[in-house]
């Protein structure tokens, strides 16, 4: 099997398999028992908190462990509005992940204004609306740093230069770039991240929030993570995650050259081979790991399939839960047709993935793709 869709989750890093078992042996208190046993679970926590935090260099207490990205933007957006009650407007833009425009849609049936801001036709969202739309009751700008279906990257230091300026919150969702690009702190409220992208396991993910921001939790309950997140904390998951984000850390240079070197010689190959496809947002900064390619006059679907039964792991932005596929929201919003939209296909390269399954899956699609060609 060629693994290419890393955007969508990884593989977990042997180092984090081969210490869950002693983990789970040896830190299996509640880490909030007073005894010895529930101590040394707290300071395997407290421990991987404070490391996490010297890699994003803020301090340990602005960092909230919840179990995934999509409860840590969640608690970032329903948590902020809940606490700034004054104030009822958010700006965000209509590439975002789906786990931040449904919390939104939620807050929009409780009467809060949601504006866009305008992307142009590579994903780069537009500076000049971005001013205009914010206004006095303006709360909160949420705008994610790479994009999950095409890696398009926004300029953050400037976005978050406007809202210092104006004096409103900013938010990004940093989930798929955390750890391949930096986050200009400075300018930066909220952030989140989640496990799963970086070689860590599933259900465990992390919330950044500046100190002096006031969040109002979502889930109540016992008071853990300073009462932002009710729940027995794992100490197993929580230094999983400091596994991978010291990993990736102290090899940055070397994974981050190896998945350039994937993402160009992938886009290369396939473009000498297949002239007609297009390379979704060829020219502009994006992720080094994702390549969303547009195979004109194919169902994505149908292309999906046909790599699978050739052992080629892959996936499209299109959602597909009642049987007929929906377009990409992302792709529409960059100006994408539906057809256009319903041929993408995302590939997203990983720090095990090699050149030689480059190679071969670069040959496979482009036999597959002149198979199909034939039948549309
Ligand atoms: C950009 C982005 N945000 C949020 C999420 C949600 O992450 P999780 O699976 O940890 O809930 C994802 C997952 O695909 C994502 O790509």
């Amino acid at each position: 099997m060629i693994y290419f869709d890393n955007a969508a989750t990884s593989p977990v890093l042997p180092e984090i398999l081969d210490s869950l078992k002693t983990l789970y042996k040896d830190y299996y208190a509640n880490p909030s028992s007073i005894h010895k046993e529930g101590q040394k679970a707290r300071n395997l926590i407290e421990k991987s908190r404070y490391g996490i935090s010297q890699y994003i260099g803020c301090n340990a207490d602005e960092i909230i462990f919840t179990s995934c990205a999509t409860e840590s933007n969640n608690l970032a957006i329903i948590g902020l509005a809940e606490s700034y009650p004054e104030k009822n407007h958010i700006i965000t833009t209509q590439i975002e992940h789906k786990s931040v425009l449904m919390p939104l849609k939620y807050l929009s049936s409780k009467g809060y204004k949601i504006d866009f801001v305008k992307v142009d036709k590579n994903g780069v969202i537009d500076l000049d609306h971005l001013k205009s739309l914010i206004n006095s009751k303006t709360l909160l700008v949420c705008i994610i740093q790479g994009n999950n279906e095409t890696g398009v990257l926004q300029d953050l230091e400037s976005i978050g230069k406007i809202c210092k300026e104006k004096e409103v919150l900013f938010f990004t969702d940093a989930v798929q770039s955390f750890c391949k690009e930096d986050i200009p702190l400075q300018y930066i409220d909220m952030f989140s991240i989640s496990g799963h992208k970086i070689n860590a396991p599933k259900s465990i993910g992390m919330l950044y929030k500046k100190e002096g921001i006031k969040l109002t939790p979502i889930i109540f309950g016992g008071g853990q993570e300073r009462g932002l997140r009710s729940g027995t904390e794992s100490p197993q998951l929580i230094h999983s995650l400091f596994i991978a984000v010291d990993y990736w850390n102290k090899n940055k240079d070397k994974l981050l050259n190896h998945l350039k070197y994937l993402h160009s010689s992938f886009e290369e190959k396939l473009t000498q081979n297949i002239q007609e496809i297009e390379i979704v947002s060829k020219d502009v900064k994006r992720l080094p790991n994702i390549s969303n390619i547009i195979f004109p006059k194919i169902d994505a679907q149908s292309l999906i399939m046909a790599l699978d039964t050739e052992g080629i792991a892959v996936s499209s932005g299109s959602a597909c839960s009642s049987g007929t596929p929906t377009p990409s929201h992302v792709l529409k919003a960059y100006g994408y047709t539906d057809k256009q939209a319903l041929s993408s296909i995302r590939f997203s390269f990983g720090i095990f993935n090699t050149d030689k399954e480059v190679e071969a899956a670069v040959e496979k699609i482009t036999n597959i793709y002149k198979e199909l060609r034939t039948f549309f």
